[in-house]
C-alpha cells in the first residue's frame, strides 16, 4: 500500500506546504490536506477552477491529486475552546469539525490511518513588532499558532499514525540567530519548535517509533512571508551571501521533506536539518 500523508497548512500553491504536498504526490503517497479555516473557501473554489491546475504538475506529467481537503484551526484542540466571536464568525461558521481532535477524528472516519504528518503553518498577529514591544497577548497567539500547534497535532494524530510514521515541521534560523524585523515572538515560537521537535522525537519514538524532524528552511515569498514585510530584502540577502548563489526553490524543501520522512531516512530523528542554500553556515555576510 503507497503511503498517506496529511499536511496540515496549504491554502495555495505558492508556500512550503503545497511544495512538500506535490513532492509526496510526486513519491506516491496519497494527499490529505488541512487548510486554515478563513482561507478553505478561496482555496477550494481556485482548486476546482482549476486555477492550481499548472502547479499541479508532477515530473510524470499527472496532476497532483488532494483526496481530500479538510478546514482547520490548529490553534483549537476541541470545540469547548472555541470562543463564542469565533463560533459564529460567518468563516468559520461555514464549516464543522475543524478543531484538532476533530479533524483527526474525521481523518480517521474517513481513511483509517496516515503514514507522515505535515505541519506547515505559523502565525504571529504582532510578527512586524519587535519583541521589546510585544504583548503578552500577541506573543501567547504567536507560540500558541506556531509551536503549540505542532504539539497538539502530534498528539491527536498519534492514534492514527502508523507505526514507523514520520513527522515534518517548517522552522526559520531566526530561533537561533538574530534576525531584525522576525518579531512579535515568532523568533520565540520557532525556538520552542526546534525544543519540541527533539522531546517529541524521543516520547513519539519510544511510543510508536514514530519519527519527528524539522527543516529550517531559507527565505521564500509565501504569502505567510509577505505578511511579515522584509521577505525580498531576505531573499536577496541569501542570494548575495550564501555558499549557494541561487534562488532557493520551494520544491527544494519538498524533496527535503519527501527525504526525511521516506525510510531513507530511517535513522533521522529529533533533527532540524537546514535547506536554505547553505546560508545559515556563514558566519560573515560577504
Ligand atoms: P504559507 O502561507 O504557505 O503557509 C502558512 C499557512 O499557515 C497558511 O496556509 C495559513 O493559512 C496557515 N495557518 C495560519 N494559521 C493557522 C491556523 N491557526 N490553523 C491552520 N492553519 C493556519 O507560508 P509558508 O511560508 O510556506 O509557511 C509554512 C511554514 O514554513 C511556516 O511554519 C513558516 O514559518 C515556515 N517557514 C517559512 C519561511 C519563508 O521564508 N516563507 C522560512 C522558514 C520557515
Amino acid at each position: 500500500r503507497g503511503k498517506r500523508a496529511f499536511i496540515a497548512g496549504v491554502a495555495d500553491d505558492n508556500g512550503y506546504g503545497w511544495a512538500i504536498a506535490k513532492a509526496l504526490a510526486a513519491a506516491g503517497a496519497e494527499i490529505l490536506v488541512g487548510t486554515w479555516v478563513p482561507a478553505l473557501n478561496i482555496f477550494e473554489t481556485s482548486l476546482r477552477r482549476g486555477k492550481f491546475d499548472d502547479s499541479r504538475r508532477l515530473p510524470n506529467g499527472s496532476l497532483m491529486e488532494i483526496a481530500k481537503v479538510y478546514p482547520l484551526d490548529a490553534v483549537f484542540d476541541s470545540l469547548e475552546d472555541v470562543p463564542d466571536d469565533i463560533k459564529s464568525n460567518k468563516r468559520y461558521s461555514g464549516s464543522s469539525n475543524w478543531t484538532v481532535t476533530e479533524v483527526a477524528e474525521s481523518i480517521k472516519n474517513d481513511f483509517g490511518s496516515i503514514d507522515i504528518l505535515v505541519h506547515s503553518l505559523a502565525n504571529g498577529p504582532e510578527v512586524t513588532k519587535p519583541l521589546l514591544e510585544t504583548s503578552r497577548k500577541g506573543y501567547l497567539a504567536a507560540l500558541s499558532a506556531s509551536s503549540y500547534s505542532f504539539i497538539s497535532l502530534l498528539q491527536h494524530f498519534l492514534p492514527i499514525i502508523n507505526p514507523g510514521g514520520a513527522t515534518i515541521s517548517l522552522t526559520y534560523i531566526a530561533s537561533e540567530r538574530i534576525i531584525p524585523g522576525y518579531g512579535g515572538g515568532m523568533s520565540s515560537a520557532k525556538a520552542a519548535l526546534e525544543s519540541d521537535t527533539r522531546v517529541l522525537a524521543f516520547e513519539a519514538g519510544r511510543k510508536k517509533q514514530i519519527r519527528v524532524n524539522a527543516i529550517s528552511a531559507g527565505p521564500l515569498g509565501s504569502r505567510a512571508a509577505k505578511a511579515i514585510g522584509f521577505i525580498e530584502k531576505m531573499i536577496e540577502y541569501s542570494y548575495a551571501n550564501a555558499p549557494l548563489q541561487k534562488e532557493l526553490l520551494a520544491d527544494e524543501v519538498g524533496a527535503a521533506a519527501a527525504f526525511l520522512v521516506s525510510p531513507l531516512a530511517s535513522a533521522i530523528t529529533g533533527s532540524v536539518v537546514y535547506v536554505d542554500n547553505g546560508l545559515n553556515t556563514m558566519g560573515l555576510a560577504c
